[in-house]
C-alpha cells in the first residue's frame, strides 16, 4: 500500500514539475514499502540516498524554471529548498549512524515534508505563471 497517492490538488499546473513531484512521491512510497517489508539498513540507506539525489535534481530544475519565469519569490523558495534538503540529509546521517530507525512516524514526516511544500509553496509559482 502506498503512503502517498497523487491527487489533482497537488498539481502546480506545470506538467514537467508535476511529473517530477510524482517521481518524488514514488521514491517516498518505495522507502515506505522497503520499511514495511523490514528491509535491512543497506536497502533503506540506498533508497533514502535515491530520494536525496532526486530531491536535489528536482529542486535545481524547479529553481531554474522559476528563474526563467522571473518568479519574484525565488529567494524565499530557494531558502525553503535548502532547509528541506538539510532535513532529509540529517535523517540520512542519523540513519547511517544508527541513531534513527525508520518508522511510520518518520515516513509521515517525509510525506508532510513533500506535500506541505507542494501545497503551500510550489503552488504559488504555478499560480504566478
Ligand atoms: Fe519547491
Amino acid at each position: 500500500m502506498d503512503l502517498i497517492t497523487w491527487e489533482d490538488k497537488l498539481s502546480v499546473n506545470i506538467q514537467s514539475m508535476d511529473q517530477e513531484h510524482k517521481q518524488l512521491i514514488g521514491l517516498i512510497n518505495e522507502l515506505h514499502n522497503a520499511m514495511r517489508q523490514g528491509q535491512g539498513k543497506l536497502v533503506l540507506s540506498s533508497t533514502l540516498e535515491n530520494l536525496i539525489r532526486y530531491t536535489q535534481t528536482h529542486f535545481t530544475n524547479e529553481e531554474k524554471l522559476m528563474q526563467e519565469m522571473g518568479y519574484p519569490n525565488l529567494k524565499e523558495h530557494k531558502k525553503e529548498h535548502a532547509a528541506l534538503t538539510k532535513q532529509v540529509i540529517d535523517l540520512q546521517n542519523r540513519h547511517e549512524q544508527g541513531e534513527l530507525v525508520l518508522t511510520i512516524e518518520i515516513m509521515q514526516f517525509l510525506k508532510n515534508w513533500l506535500t506541505h511544500h507542494i501545497l503551500n509553496t510550489d503552488k504559488k509559482y504555478g499560480e504566478f505563471v
